[in-house]
């Protein structure tokens, strides 16, 4: 086989012709419409997919079998009927005519073929491997996942853009536990405006000339102020600086995310929010407690212990009254309160409680125990911050569920 000429093609507004209507016609019908062509499907009977595509104003439907001419004024055709004959009967006007056709069912014979595609932002990966399909997907896959998750950086190939900020959701501490999304938005970064709690060990993967600027936020130690943290992003983006704003677990579980795409969208800068994975969630599931279980708990409340100012404690009676699971966030330093709010308002002393330190991490610690009894563990085991407190039902599930001594 003689090597290939690989081309793109410019197909807005031009005429493809799909003959066939099953699934790889209606894939080949999608591949056509994301390059804006014009295209028109022969085929007696469509598969569901390409139905719907028919209320696409851009497609239209000959609804009979082929017949010589059809292609006229087309560019392209790709053929993909499941039937050899028609396939040939469709390549041969094609070639007689000088139009590239893509014959589904004979590569070998083909003239021209789509190659696998991914698309990346402004990136088209475009994969041929002799006759292997399967390897030359395997091949774009592979390009493609590094694109997304960052691991081949895609600045260097840009060119330069306006001032962003992206506000990342972490995850709770383990770098594998970050979107792909947030893990190429860092990827791309000038500055990076790191929590504590945010995964630290992503910022050893950042490339050197990276800014990193730690903006603190322990429980007692606020190296910026939130005010400052705003006013720094607003300025380095309007600089023309790609800002990643990472946090930990999720930009709005009490992470003051809000307040920072506020000061964004005050300032006229560009924000985008990046999901997390919370530690609400996650660190309780790691060690083996799911915060709903059919037949224990069909709801869970999330909580923040940390009261800053008088007067806007936790409403106690409301949360002892709660069905489910109840999950403390920021809650180490205040947990004989949370202990006391809830007796005191009925909940019994042999409601289980569990404090996870860290959780995926590679030091995360399990501490169970009951509302009677959970103070004295606590003390006793030097549970520190950061922590996730659940008390509920869920917590005798984590024996069951969590291998070991919880870790992962
Ligand atoms: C300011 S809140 C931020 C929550 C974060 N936005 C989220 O969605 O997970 C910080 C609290 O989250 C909890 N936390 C965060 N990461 C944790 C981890 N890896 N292990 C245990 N608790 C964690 C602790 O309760 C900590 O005090």
């Amino acid at each position: 086989m003689s090597p290939r000429y690989p081309l793109m093609l410019d197909l807005s507004g031009r005429r493809a012709v799909v003959v066939g209507g099953g699934p790889v016609a209606a894939r080949r019908v999608r591949g056509l419409l994301d390059a804006d062509a014009e295209v028109v499907v022969v085929a007696p009977e469509l598969c569901e997919d390409l139905a719907v595509m028919t209320g696409d104003a851009q497609v239209t439907w000959i609804p009979r079998e082929y017949a010589p001419g059809d292609l006229g004024g087309a560019w392209v055709v790709q053929t993909a009927t499941g039937d050899v004959s028609t396939d040939a009967r469709v390549a041969a006007e094609a070639e007689a005519s000088g139009i590239w056709c893509v014959r589904a069912s004979d590569a070998t014979h083909s003239p021209a073929w789509t190659p696998a595609t991914a698309r990346v932002d402004d990136v088209t990966v475009a994969v041929s491997a002799g006759r292997d399909p399967r390897r030359a997907r395997a091949i774009k896959d592979r390009i493609a996942t590094q694109l997304e998750t960052g691991e081949l950086p895609v600045r260097r190939f840009r060119r330069p853009r306006n001032g962003h900020v992206a506000l990342v959701g972490g995850g709770p501490g383990d770098p594998g536990l970050i979107t792909a999304r947030g893990r190429r938005l860092l990827a791309d970064a000038d500055v990076v405006v790191v929590d504590r709690l945010a995964p630290r060990a992503l910022l050893a993967e950042l490339d050197p000339g990276v800014e990193v600027v730690e903006a603190g936020k322990g429980p007692q130690a606020h190296t910026m102020t939130q005010m400052e943290i705003n006013d720094l992003l607003v300025e380095r983006a309007r600089a023309g600086q790609q800002v990643v704003r990472l946090k930990g677990g999720d930009p709005f579980v009490f992470g003051r995310g809000g307040e920072e795409a506020l000061a964004c969208a005050e300032a006229g800068v560009p924000c985008e929010v990046v999901p997390g994975v919370t530690s609400a969630v996650a660190v309780p599931e790691v060690a083996g407690i799911p915060v709903t279980h059919r037949g224990v708990a069909r709801q869970f409340t999330v909580v923040s212990a940390h009261t800053s100012r008088r007067g806007e404690e936790p409403d106690w009676e409301g949360l002892a009254g709660l069905e489910g699971t109840l999950v403390f966030l920021m809650g180490v330093s205040q947990l004989g309160e949370i202990v006391d709010g809830l007796l005191s308002h009925g909940r019994s002393p042999d409601t289980p409680v569990a404090l996870v330190e860290r959780g995926t991490l590679p030091e995360q610690r399990l501490t169970p125990g009951t509302l009677a009894t959970i103070v004295d563990i606590a003390a006793a085991q030097d549970v520190r911050s950061p922590a996730v407190i659940v008390v509920g039902e869920v917590v005798t599930l984590a024996s069951q569920l969590a291998s070991g001594d919880g870790r992962r």
